[in-house]
C-alpha cells in the first residue's frame, strides 16, 4: 500500500524555513555546534579532532551505544540500535508487524506512529484521550479497544501533540495490562525529560517491560535535532537483530560526525537537558499569562511534558485558515489541527524555543487587530513591551 504523505512534515516544509516567526516547533532551542564541542574532555575531543569520514559501524558507535544503555538501567548495549528518529519507527513498525496484526496508537499523534502499522496492512484502533482541563488518556478507554490477537500498543508519552503524560502508577497498569495479554509496546519517548513537573518523568518502556520497544534520541530533550541521532532500545534481542537487518535498506549506518557529537552530548546530558528544562519552565509561564489575556481565542489546556502545547482554538474561522492567514500576515508559523487529522479546532504552540516572549508578543499584536476581537481579563496587551514595537500586520 503506498505511504501517504506526512502531512506535519509538508506542511513544515512549505514554512520552516521560509517564515520569520516559528511558534510551533516540538524542538528545544538548538545547542552550537562549538557550545557541544566546548563540553568534550580530553578523551571525546580526541575522538572528533582524529575522527575520520569512513563508514560506521552499523549498529551504532560502540561508545555511543554504551552511553546510550548508561541511561537505562539494567540494559546492555546490545540492547540498543542506533537509528534517525524517524529511521526508528519505521524500522520498528517494520520489524514487528505483517499485515492483518491488530494495532493500537494514541491519537492525535505524529503521523508515522500510526500510518506505518496502517500501510503494513494492519488493523488499526486509536486510544483517544479525555479533553478535560488538562489532555488524559485513560487506561479503561485503552482496555476496551484491545482484542485478543492485539499485536502492539504505541504510544508516545509525553505527548505529541497534547503534552498529556501518564500518571505514574497508570504507567504501571499499563504495563501490567500489556505482561498479561503478551502485547508488546512500542513507546516514543522523545520528548522524555522535559516533564513540566520535576518529578514527574515515567520509567523507560524498555526498563519497566521485557516486550517494550523505547525511541529515543538527542532532537528534543537535548536540543540536537540536527544530528538526526536516536535509538531504539529493548530487552527483546531478537526483534533488535530484525531491525538491524532492515536498517541495511535505509541508512545502513549513521554519520560519524553526529555519532562523536552525541557521545559528547551523552556525557553532558544533566548539564543539557537542564538547561532545557528552566528554559521550557520559564517559557510555559510566559505562554499561559498569554493565554489567559486570550482566553477568547484559546481554550489553553496546561501540558504535563514536552515542549509543546494543543490548545482548542475557539474563533468561527477554522484553524488551518486562521494559521494561513497569521504566516501570511505576521510571518508567524503555527500549526493547526488539521496536519494532526484531528479537525480543524485545535493550534499546536511550541515553547522550547529562546524567542518565544517575542513571538507571543508579535502574536498578542497580530490578534489585537483582528476585527471583532475582545480581549480576556488580561486585556489585549501582553505585559512586556516589545523593544521597537511592531506592527499589527507585518507583511513579509
Ligand atoms: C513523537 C515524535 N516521534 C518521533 C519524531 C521524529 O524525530 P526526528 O524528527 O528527530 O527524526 C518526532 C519529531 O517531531 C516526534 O514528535
Amino acid at each position: 500500500m503506498p505511504i501517504p504523505p506526512f502531512e506535519l512534515e509538508r506542511y513544515f516544509a512549505r514554512y520552516e524555513f521560509s517564515a520569520r516567526y516559528l511558534l510551533s516547533s516540538s524542538d528545544c532551542e538548538a545547542m552550537a555546534m562549538q557550545d557541544l564541542l566546548d563540553m568534550a574532555d580530553d578523551s571525546t575531543r580526541s575522538l572528533w579532532e582524529d575522527l575520520k569520514l569512513g563508514y560506521t559501524e552499523s549498529a551504532g558507535h560502540p561508545l555511543l551505544r554504551q552511553a546510550i544503555s548508561g541511561t537505562y538501567p539494567g540494559l546492555h548495549s546490545d540492547d540498543t540500535l542506533v537509528v534517525t528518529p524517524e529511521e526508528g519507527i519505521f524500522l520498528a513498525m517494520h520489524a514487528l508487524l505483517k499485515p492483518g496484526d491488530h494495532v493500537v496508537a494514541t491519537f492525535p499523534g505524529y503521523q508515522s506512529l500510526y500510518e506505518i502499522p496502517r500501510t503494513i496492512g494492519c488493523r488499526m484502533d486509536f486510544w483517544k484521550p479525555a479533553e478535560g482541563h488538562e489532555w488524559q488518556f485513560e487506561l479503561d478507554r485503552l482496555e476496551a479497544l484491545l482484542q485478543p490477537d492485539t499485536r502492539l500498543v504505541v504510544v508516545n508519552f509525553p505527548h505529541n501533540p497534547t503534552g498529556a503524560l501518564l500518571p505514574p502508577d497508570t504507567f504501571r497498569s499499563l504495563v501490567d495490562l500489556l505482561r498479561h495479554r503478551g502485547i508488546y509496546l512500542f513507546s516514543d519517548e522523545m520528548y522524555r525529560h522535559l516533564e513540566i513537573e520535576p518529578g514527574a518523568i515515567l520509567p523507560a518502556a524498555c526498563e519497566a517491560y521485557e516486550k517494550a520497544v523505547t525511541l529515543s534520541g538527542l532532537s528534543k530533550a537535548y536540543g540536537l535535532p540536527g544530528l538526526r541521532i536516536g535509538w531504539l532500545a529493548s530487552r527483546d534481542r531478537e526483534f533488535l537483530a530484525r531491525t538491524a537487518r532492515l536498517k541495511d535498506y535505509t541508512t545502513i549506518c549513521n554519520s560519524a560526525p553526529s555519532e562523536v557529537l552525541g557521545i559528547i552530548a551523552l556525557a553532558n546530558r544533566q548539564t543539557i537537558i537542564n538547561r532545557q528544562q528552566v528554559r521550557i519552565r520559564a517559557n510555559l509561564d510566559v505562554l499561559e499569562t498569554f493565554m489567559a489575556a486570550h482566553g477568547t481565542i484559546f481554550r489553553w489546556r496546561r501540558p504535563a511534558g514536552g515542549s509543546i502545547g494543543f490548545p482548542g482554538f475557539l474563533r468561527p474561522e477554522g484553524a488551518e485558515a486562521f494559521c494561513e492567514r497569521l504566516v501570511e500576515q505576521a510571518g508567524i508559523m503555527l500549526l493547526p489541527s488539521t496536519p494532526f487529522q484531528y479537525g480543524d479546532k485545535h493550534v499546536r504552540i511550541g515553547f522550547g524555543r529562546d524567542n518565544l516572549p517575542e513571538v507571543l508578543q508579535r502574536l498578542s499584536d497580530y490578534l489585537a487587530g483582528l476585527s471583532g476581537y475582545i480581549s480576556g481579563p488580561g486585556g489585549t496587551g501582553f505585559g512586556f513591551p516589545l523593544e521597537g514595537g511592531c506592527s499589527n500586520h507585518e507583511k513579509q
